[in-house]
This record gives C-alpha cells, structure tokens and sequence, in this order.
C-alpha cells in the first residue's frame, strides 16, 4: 500500500498524529528529524549551527529519497521538506500526502519557548511563523493529495480520521 507522507508546519502535530496513525495501521514510522539526528549523532540545532541550514537541507532531502524507496510507511516530515523542488517532485510521486493545517495562534501555542527548532530562535516568533506559513502555503498544497485541519481536534482524531 502507498505510504502516508504528513507535511505542514512546525508545532502542527505531524509526529504526534504520524506515529499514533502508524499504530493503528500497523505500519512502520519514521520522522525525517529523528532519523537525521539520528545518522548525524547530533540534534538539529548542532547541525545547523555547524553545517548552516544548506547542510541540514542536504541531509533532509538524502533522508527523504531513502525513504520513499519503501512503501507502507507512515512519514512525518519537517516543516521545511517542500522548500527543495526536488523534495516536492519526489512527494508529488509517493505516497498520500497529507497537509496539516492550524490556525497561526495554534502553531505559536505549540511551539511557545521552543529551543529544538533552530528557525524560531528570532525576537519574534510569531511573526517568523506567519511569515514562513505565507511563503510555504502554496508548497504544502502543491504535493499535498489531502488537506486536514487539526484546530479542535485531538491528534487521536486527526489520526483516526486518517486511518
Ligand atoms: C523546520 C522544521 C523542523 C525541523 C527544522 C526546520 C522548518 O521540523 O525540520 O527545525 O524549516 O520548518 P518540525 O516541523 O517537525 O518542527
């Protein structure tokens, strides 16, 4: 069966509800960040400080590629995946991809003093998340097969609508 692809912007639940949906379906679950952290042995903002956010980007789409070799997967992805042409082409071939929307008082919420993500190390977060969702809206829509709105929902309703 095709693998489900979840993408959407940071703080919108896609690991949450990717490994609660990969459960259910008995599916195996990956998420791109975990696993670069992972191969590099270091976290995301090291890579980024070290290797600039073209080295993380390089490692991100090297990780992608890997993994749509396989099918019947559950993937979260970065908030960035779609930012490279060349990710969003791969995307537009596998999978069901899946975007996740919520409401910009949502995201801030869920990512409030965040330190893990590197893009929101700013004076003003918010406003860097507006401004990242305005840029990579048309992204996410261009690979996505389904669009689902995650405001008022639990991540095991989102799942199970999924599912
Ligand atoms: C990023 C999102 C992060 C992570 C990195 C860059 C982005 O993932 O890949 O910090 O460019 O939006 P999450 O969406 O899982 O937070």
């Amino acid at each position: 069966m095709k693998s489900i692809v979840l993408v959407g912007p940071m703080g919108v639940g896609k690991s949450t509800i990717g490994r609660l949906l990969a459960t259910s379906l008995r599916r195996d679950f990956y998420d791109t960040d975990k696993l670069i952290e992972d191969r590099a042995g270091a976290d995301i903002s090291w890579i980024f400080d070290i290797e600039g956010e073209e080295g993380f980007r390089q490692r991100e789409s090297n990780t992608l590629s890997e993994l749509c070799q396989q099918d019947d997967l559950v993937i979260a992805t970065g908030g960035g995946i779609i930012v490279r042409e060349d990710n969003r082409k791969l995307l537009n071939k596998y999978g069901r991809v899946v975007y996740l929307t919520a409401s910009i008082s949502q995201l801030v919420r869920r990512t409030d003093k965040d330190k893990k993500r590197p893009l929101l190390q700013v004076d003003d977060p918010k406003q860097k998340i507006i401004e990242l969702l305005e840029s990579r809206d048309p992204l996410y829509r261009e690979v996505a097969d389904l669009i689902v709105e995650t405001d008022g929902k639990t991540p095991k309703q989102v799942a199970e609508s999924l599912a």
